[in-house]
Order: structure tokens, then C-alpha cells, then sequence
């Protein structure tokens, strides 16, 4: 069977912060290939530079050197620093909805954002995928953190995405409703055939995925 074609490709990446001591070498030379449909976990102690590499993954930071490239359905591998939101969803630990918006509008924001094609029904239909067909009208200030978490999560899938990046997607959460937004997570990944890279420091998570590795000294290594 021909291997499935590649959504994220990182070579040499390298990013360092000025700091009053120096240059903070946060990544000195990271590679990474996801292919479409793969997940991919990546644990690593506090600080050394998770978050980092998943804003360069998805073009929300710039490295100092290296390249990091999705696919974009339709036009191949792209720059990720040139295409932001384009082939990549996001799943912050913090959720980071809109408060003054519902559930079903935070979800059709991120479509309109992009000038995206999907519709309501798409949003609504995601929205019922993670479990929520019952709270499309709430704030929210009005959900549990594990719904919002479900909310943040249609809503990185709406524009249908080559690739998921969620960092410590339930770093919020308590133990039980963080086994079940991981459990809705991977499952509508799969049947979407969604890659996903996820942050996390749980080995019972990371276990579950695909490929793991770690983080560490600034390069990638297997788990
Ligand atoms: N904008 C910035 N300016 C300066 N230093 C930064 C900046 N962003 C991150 N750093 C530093 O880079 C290092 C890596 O940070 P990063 O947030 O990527 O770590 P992490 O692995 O995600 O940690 P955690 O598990 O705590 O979320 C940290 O030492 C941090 O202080
Ligand atoms: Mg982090």
C-alpha cells in the first residue's frame, strides 16, 4: 500500500528568545514528518519548548531557521508562516473561545474567519459529534471547562483541517473529564482522518497515539 501523503513537514527547525543573559535556545534543530491520518504525541518537561515548536508547526511564530510546512487540500505544502489557520487547527489548554459568543457561533466564527465553505449545519454537526447537539445556544460562561474544551475542539475542525495541534488539550481539567475530551478528541480525528500532534504530559495519552516522542534539548527524540 503506498504510504499516506505528508500534511506537516519540519526540518532544522531552530528558535532562540533574547533574554538579559543571551540568546535562550529554546529549539535548536527539530525535524518532524505527520502523515495524513497519523497521530503523533509529544511530552517534554515545563519549559522545554512544547508550545514553541507547535506555534512554528502552525505558523503562528517564526523560527530562526529550518522550514515548517502543512498541506493545504489542494495546493500541497505550504509555508507554515505565510499560511496561518489555512491546513492547521488549534486546541488551546485554555480553550481561548470568544465569551460573548455560543457555543454554534464560536464554531462558525472560525469559518468565517477563513472564508471558509462550511455552514451551519457542518457546525451544528460537529458540535453533536463531540456531544454538544444540546448546548448550540450556550455561552461560554455557561459550559463546563470539559464542553468548552469540546466547543474549542469543533470548532479547530470546521474549516477541515490536514492537521490538529492541541497543546495540553485537557491540561485544565480533571482527571475523568480529560480522559473523556481525549477519548471525543481521538475519535473525531480518526473518523475524519484528521492528523493530530498533541502536547501533553500524560505517557496514558501519548500511549495512545500513533508515534511518540519527547522533547528535550531542543531536538525531538523517540519515547
Ligand atoms: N516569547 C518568549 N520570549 C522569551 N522566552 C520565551 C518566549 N516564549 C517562550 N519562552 C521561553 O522558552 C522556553 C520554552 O517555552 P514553552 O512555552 O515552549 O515551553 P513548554 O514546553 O510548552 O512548557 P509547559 O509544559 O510549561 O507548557 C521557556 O523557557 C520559556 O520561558
Ligand atoms: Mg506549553
Amino acid at each position: 500500500m503506498p504510504e499516506a501523503p505528508i500534511v506537516l513537514a519540519a526540518q532544522g527547525l531552530r528558535k532562540a528568545f533574547a533574554s538579559p543573559a543571551g540568546p535562550l535556545v529554546v529549539l535548536r534543530s527539530v525535524d518532524l514528518t505527520v502523515r495524513a491520518g497519523e497521530s503523533v504525541s509529544i511530552r517534554g518537561s515545563s519549559g522545554s519548548g512544547k508550545t514553541t515548536l507547535l506555534q512554528l508547526l502552525g505558523g503562528l511564530d517564526v523560527a530562526d531557521a529550518g522550514a515548517a510546512d502543512f498541506l493545504v487540500p489542494g495546493r500541497g505544502l505550504v509555508p507554515a508562516r505565510r499560511n496561518l489557520g489555512k491546513g492547521v487547527g488549534f486546541v488551546f489548554q485554555n480553550y481561548q473561545l470568544m465569551p460573548e459568543l455560543t457555543a454554534l457561533e464560536n464554531v462558525l466564527l472560525a469559518a468565517r474567519i477563513t472564508g471558509g465553505s462550511a455552514d451551519a449545519a457542518e457546525a451544528r454537526a460537529l458540535l453533536e459529534a463531540v456531544g454538544l447537539g444540546a448546548r448550540l445556544g450556550h455561552l461560554p460562561a455557561q459550559l463546563s471547562g470539559g464542553e468548552c474544551q469540546r466547543v474549542a475542539i469543533a470548532r479547530a475542525l470546521i474549516n477541515r483541517p490536514s492537521v490538529l495541534l492541541a497543546d495540553e488539550p485537557t491540561g485544565n481539567l480533571d482527571e475523568a473529564t480529560g480522559a473523556e475530551v481525549m477519548r471525543l478528541l481521538l475519535q473525531v480525528v480518526k473518523e475524519r482522518g484528521t492528523a493530530l500532534v498533541l502536547v501533553t504530559h500524560s505517557r496514558e495519552f501519548a500511549a495512545r497515539t500513533d508515534h511518540q516522542w519527547v522533547l528535550s534539548n531542543g531536538a525531538l527524540s523517540p519515547a
